[in-house]
């Protein structure tokens, strides 16, 4: 059967364009009395925030901004002032295990997910915790063959959903999230709820290590304009059973779902500081060594571009940003290891071997700013970093290919000489061995370096299905 063009009115908001935000929070939670949260379901469904309406918001928070001079950056389009807007946003999305236990299709009963149902992702319906180890996670091996990685308790526990809470405030975020828990109430049980905030000042829209985030995502066919060097994906990378999608069996419920890969990254900032110090010796060295670890600079200016300092005009202009290539084979102007190399390595790959493995981010920083004390000490005091957040049809092409294949892998992109080594970001090794990259050293790029620790230590996360809202209005919940 055709499937009918895509309505932004279906899809959640943070899939398509991200939910606006200062600040969010993450309800985890277990179903606790099926019957009562499917019927419970029915008054959650209003509040969910459509792509339609994320649209909407975001276009009226820009139209507010220019109206009354606030700067409109590139890279920060899901940043609410909190002086700008009032505005919130609510989402969820649910575990293999939750969508188990609420057997939210008849054909489910009481079994694990039947043949019919099978929404036919293997890394989602054995969870994140079975991926631990092949992610590059941390962790013991146990006596019984399985792998205990090294996580909070939050994410070895049994995860059946998350409701995803935004807002310009922290106020807007607790009134409505108070709403969602009074709606779930004696339902579920609160598993753990985490918050992120956007930094504040100059800071907004940086990740801890100080560099611009958000500034290169994919553009969805048909949802949204392009500018110049962005790619543009078939809906179905996106969206389950549309596009390239409907080459994969899937229920008739998972229609414009998209699964969510959920991971706490805290990120070591004083000693990634100091290791760059200390191995480029001066400031201004180690500056162009973090931008050559992440291919663009603190401003979001990509080093192809700017290759021997930072070019916040170049960083804030949307139209300019994405506007570059790599040069297959060379790393003098970016590491083949960089962390924007790897995750999207521009004409060292054909584009069509890129797009299937591309994912929309919608990450938030959690944690303090670093204290006078962490930067004496240069060493980490308060756990701070990024709570990760990507949606894709296929977590197999997706996040965890990208981490284990791109990120992780020594040999990526592949034929380079010498050997690229580790996303100096987020590679990572179980075994915790000293990783090393090439090309960190503008003058000899062929000189290895050996990174003295890893700075992002994932502590855990989940792998989510975030259904379309008709079919969480008349599949998953029963009025
Ligand atoms: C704490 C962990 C991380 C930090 C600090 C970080 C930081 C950054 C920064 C600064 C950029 C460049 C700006 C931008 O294009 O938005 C970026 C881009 C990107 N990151 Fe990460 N990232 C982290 C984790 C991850 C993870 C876990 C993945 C996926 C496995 C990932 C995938 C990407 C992708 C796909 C891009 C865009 C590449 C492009 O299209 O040019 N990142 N990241």
């Amino acid at each position: 059967m055709a499937v009918a063009p895509l309505s932004l009115a279906n899809v959640q908001g943070d899939i398509l364009f991200g939910l606006p935000k200062q600040t969010q929070s993450f309800f985890f939670f277990q179903i606790d009395q099926v019957d009562a949260f499917r019927s419970n379901l029915s008054n959650l469904v209003p509040l969910i925030t459509s792509a339609q309406q994320t649209q909407t918001n975001i276009s009226e928070i820009r139209q507010f901004k220019i109206k009354n001079n606030i700067a409109v950056d590139a890279g920060d389009g899901e940043v609410v002032h909190p002086d700008v807007i009032t505005v919130s946003g609510v989402n969820i999305a649910f575990s293999a295990k939750g969508l188990q236990k609420s057997k939210f299709s008849t054909k489910l009963t009481f079994m694990r997910i039947g043949i019919l149902d099978d929404i036919n992702d293997t890394l989602f319906n054995n969870g994140m915790k079975s991926d631990a180890s092949n992610l590059g996670d941390s962790g013991m091996q146990q006596a019984d063959g399985t792998f205990q990685p090294d996580w909070d308790d939050t994410f070895l526990q049994e995860i059946h959903g998350v409701t995803l809470v935004t807002g310009d405030s922290h106020d807007t975020v607790n009134d409505k999230l108070a709403s969602v828990k009074d709606i779930l109430s004696g339902t579920v049980t609160e598993i753990s709820t985490l918050s992120g905030d956007v930094r504040p000042g100059d800071e907004a829209g940086h990740e801890h290590f100080g560099y611009k985030d958000g500034v290169s995502n994919p553009a969805v066919q048909d949802v949204e304009a392009i500018n110049p060097g962005q790619a543009t994906i078939d809906q179905g990378v996106a969206l389950l059973g549309r596009g390239v999608d409907t080459a994969t069996t899937r229920p008739s419920w998972a229609l414009d779902g998209s699964f969510m890969a959920f991971r706490k990254l805290p990120q070591l900032v004083p000693e990634f500081d100091k290791f760059l110090l200390d191995t480029a010796k001066t400031q201004d060295a180690a500056d162009l060594m973090g931008a050559r670890f992440v291919g663009r600079w603190k401003s979001g200016a990509p080093i192809m571009n700017a290759t021997t300092q930072d070019d916040p005009a170049l960083g804030a202009d949307a139209t300019l940003n994405n506007d570059f290539k790599f040069v297959k084979g060379d790393q003098s102007a970016c590491p083949f290891a960089a962390h924007i190399r790897k995750m999207n390595p521009r004409n060292d790959l054909s584009e069509s071997a890129i797009q299937p493995h591309m994912i929309l981010r919608r990450g938030i920083p959690f944690g303090p700013e670093v204290s006078d004390e962490e930067r004496q000490a240069n060493a980490t005091a308060q756990e701070r970093g990024l709570l990760f957040v990507c949606y894709q049809s296929v977590l197999s092409s997706g996040f965890s290919f990208l981490q284990q294949a791109w990120a992780n892998k020594q040999n990526f992109p592949p034929g380079d000489s010498p050997t690229p080594g580790f996303d100096p970001i987020i590679g990572q090794t179980t075994s915790g061995d000293v990783r090393t990259m090439t090309g960190a050293f503008v003058n000899n790029t062929s000189q290895p370096l050996n990174l003295l620790a890893q700075w992002v230590n994932s502590k855990g996360g989940e792998y989510f299905f975030s259904p379309s809202i008709p079919t969480l209005q008349n599949v998953f919940a029963t009025s």
